[in-house]
């Protein structure tokens, strides 16, 4: 029997969506407002699902209390508040798009969890606009 357990987490960040070798109004015309030279911000969602069986001892899949310190450390910490494109490594050479964002953060997820768990994050770039990862 498995199941799938999540934790929510949120974190503000600025980006720009754009490519350097293109002009401002090319960007614009490709990215929208997300290409703005000046960058701006989203309020993004974070939900982390973890697939497994259940610890017969514990009754739990995992600790929630360990899961959520791995998202602080991992994304709240080194995400929030921060410019992603200027501020965050993982960003300096790839568009920090929902899409990108959540590869990074399944990335840096899936280091620090028993293989034995499958992951799933899905994130929210806007309450209409997220994507789903799983590592597929
Ligand atoms: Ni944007």
């Amino acid at each position: 029997m498995s199941l799938t357990i999540y934790r929510k987490a949120h974190f503000n960040a600025a980006h720009r969506l754009y490519r350097e070798e293109w002009s401002d109004d090319r960007n614009l015309e490709v990215f929208g407002k997300c290409s703005n030279p000046n960058f701006h911000g989203h309020n993004y969602e974070l939900e982390v699902g973890l697939t497994g069986t259940i610890d017969p001892e514990t009754g739990y899949l995992i600790d929630l209390k360990l899961l959520k310190d791995i998202i602080r450390e991992e994304v709240e910490e080194p995400f929030d508040h921060k410019n992603l494109n200027v501020e965050v490594p993982e960003f300096a050479n790839l568009n920090p798009t929902v899409e990108n964002i959540a590869i990074v953060i399944y990335n840096k997820l899936r280091q620090r969890l028993d293989p034995g768990f499958k992951l799933t994050v899905k994130l929210y770039e806007t309450p209409r606009n997220f994507v789903v990862y799983t590592g597929d």
